[in-house]
């Protein structure tokens, strides 16, 4: 009977490490591939606001460039938007709110014109992670050596120019190796404001916020309900054992 008690024991312990080790892991600060420490990406996917924001700065600014052909214009009704709304203030591109946000541009046009053809952005969030995404967008520099005349710290070489370069303005960065006293060689950055752009560096953060916030949406767009969904699963199973542990006291109360 000890011995049982024991490995039940040992058995929940690991059952309730697994998940919180998951989470140390997640919570530490990550880098990007270039070593850029990302930031945390602030986003919350129950704020419609936020996604409203975020749908409108997507498809003024990317959906030229990006398609996202496989999301449906009218199942933006699920962050609050009615398709009337969809229709006057969204749709540019295509005719109807069934329509997928597709683009005009071709694969070839973009090769010839860009060096990489502009990927679909549908899942790009499960990708690349929202921490990702929101430190790239913010960390775009001039550099006069690449053809676009953009760089960016996250993306080094990225073939993408600065879409949003009139709201953020346009940043010069200095990267810089130096070594600390004990000779351990790390990185500095270093950025500038080269011209002002329309928002200030908090609002811009808060339109990046947003855009994040609907990219990460567009990626699963059910996540909400599946939490929703796994929630009342858990809380029935709970109910159910309950139950299932007092029959089984009732089968074996005879037995010992
Ligand atoms: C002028 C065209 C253009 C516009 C506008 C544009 N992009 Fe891009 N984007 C590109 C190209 C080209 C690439 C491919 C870059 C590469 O691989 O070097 C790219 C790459 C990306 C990537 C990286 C994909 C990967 O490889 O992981 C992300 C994320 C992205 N774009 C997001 C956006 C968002 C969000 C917007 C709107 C704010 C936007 N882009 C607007 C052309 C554009």
């Amino acid at each position: 009977m000890i011995m049982r008690t024991l490995s039940v024991k040992r058995l929940l312990v690991a059952l309730l490490a697994a998940p919180l080790a998951a989470l140390a892991l997640h919570g530490g600060a990550q880098a990007s591939e270039a070593g850029y420490r990302l930031d945390p990406a602030p986003i919350d996917p129950n704020d419609q606001v936020s996604l409203q924001s975020g749908v409108r700065t997507f498809v003024n600014y990317c959906l030229n460039c990006h398609g996202a052909q496989f999301m449906r214009y009218n199942r933006l009704q699920d962050i609050g938007l009615t398709d009337q709304q969809i229709k006057d203030k969204l749709l540019f591109t295509a005719d109807k709110v069934g329509e997928t946000m597709k683009i005009a541009m071709t694969t070839a046009d973009g090769k010839a014109w860009f060096g990489v053809a502009p990927p679909d952005l549908t899942v790009i969030a499960r990708a690349r992670g929202a921490d990702w995404l929101y430190t790239y967008l913010r960390t775009f520099y001039r550099d006069p050596k690449t053809p676009s005349g953009w760089n960016n710290a996250v993306f080094p070489n990225v073939g993408m120019p600065h879409a949003l370069w009139t709201l953020q303005g346009e940043r010069a960065l200095k990267i810089e190796k130096v070594k600390d006293k004990a000779g351990h060689a790390h990185v500095e950055y270093h950025w500038s404001q080269l011209s002002k752009g329309e928002q200030s560096a908090i609002e811009y953060d808060r339109t990046v916020r947003d855009l994040v916030n609907f990219l990460v949406y567009l990626g699963e767009p059910a996540a909400e309900s599946r939490k929703r969904i796994g929630v009342i699963v858990l809380f029935v199973l709970g109910i159910l054992f309950v139950f299932a542990y007092v029959l089984k006291r009732e089968f074996w109360k005879d037995v010992h």
